[in-house]
């Protein structure tokens, strides 16, 4: 399945999943120690970034790919909902004319497929960013307890392409989210979307998975960067 599906799929009840997402949001917002109001989130989902902004914006321009995510996020005058994927040019070619106070990114570009061209094409507008960024070691032990390999890039390589483009400061926080048993656990990973859509396991390997995950939690690691 797609990326796009997924997200799709998940839209409906994408926030009551995102608990992580919630949480890395906040984090990013409370690292802007300005007050930006003209803003463009990338792989904006349901809001969350705009839920979390406390101040009065004048403009926000809200990019996701997925028209189901768009459908749930927050409408106004000032707010402007455009489809677009963050992989193609012409989606920054069609943004060409803006300008913005800051550049948002929260828990999206991970999905970057080539993520060096996402970043110079970002760079063009010349504005401050702020991503969070899922990296490696993302659920490890699941892909550890698997045998497989892990599906995010690693932080030093995500850290090394930002800084060909960006000035950065950076952070790395890992998140934990407790449950009773595996099966649930395994429930909030399809429903939340967080894999990606990637059918990353077959039955065997979710067998293998239900009996011998040894953690009562997943792990999430997250790269914060800003300038
Ligand atoms: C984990 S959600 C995060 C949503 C929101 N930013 C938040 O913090 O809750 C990732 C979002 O990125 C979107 N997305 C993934 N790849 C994308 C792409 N190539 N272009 C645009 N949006 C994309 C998905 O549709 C989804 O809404």
């Amino acid at each position: 399945m797609q990326v796009q599906t997924q997200f799709s799929k998940s839209a409906q009840h994408y926030d009551e999943y995102n608990i992580v997402q919630q949480q890395v949001v906040d984090h990013q917002v409370a690292l802007c120690t300005e007050q930006p109001t003209r803003i463009l989130d990338l792989g904006c989902g349901t809001g969350a970034l705009f839920k979390s902004i406390s101040w009065n914006l004048k403009q926000l321009v809200a990019i996701d790919f997925s028209d189901e995510m768009l459908k749930y996020h927050p409408s106004g005058d000032h707010i402007e909902l455009i489809k677009g994927d963050f992989n193609d040019e012409t989606l920054f070619k069609s943004l060409g004319e803006y300008q913005f106070d800051r550049i948002f990114s929260a828990s999206s570009l991970q999905w970057a497929k080539d993520l060096d061209q996402t970043f110079q094409l970002i760079k063009e507008f010349n504005a401050p960013i702020s991503f969070s960024i899922f990296t490696q070691k993302t659920f490890a032990k699941i892909f550890e307890t698997a045998g497989i390999n892990p599906l995010l890039r690693d932080v030093k390589m995500v850290l090394n392409t930002a800084e060909k483009y960006f000035d950065i400061k950076s952070e790395v926080v890992t998140y934990r989210l407790p449950f009773s048993n595996s099966l649930d656990m395994l429930r909030y990973i399809k429903a939340s979307g967080v894999s990606g859509g990637r059918n990353i396991l077959n039955y065997k390997q979710i067998n293998h998975l239900l009996r011998e995950y040894p953690l009562d939690h997943l792990e999430f690691e997250v790269l914060f960067i800003h300038n």
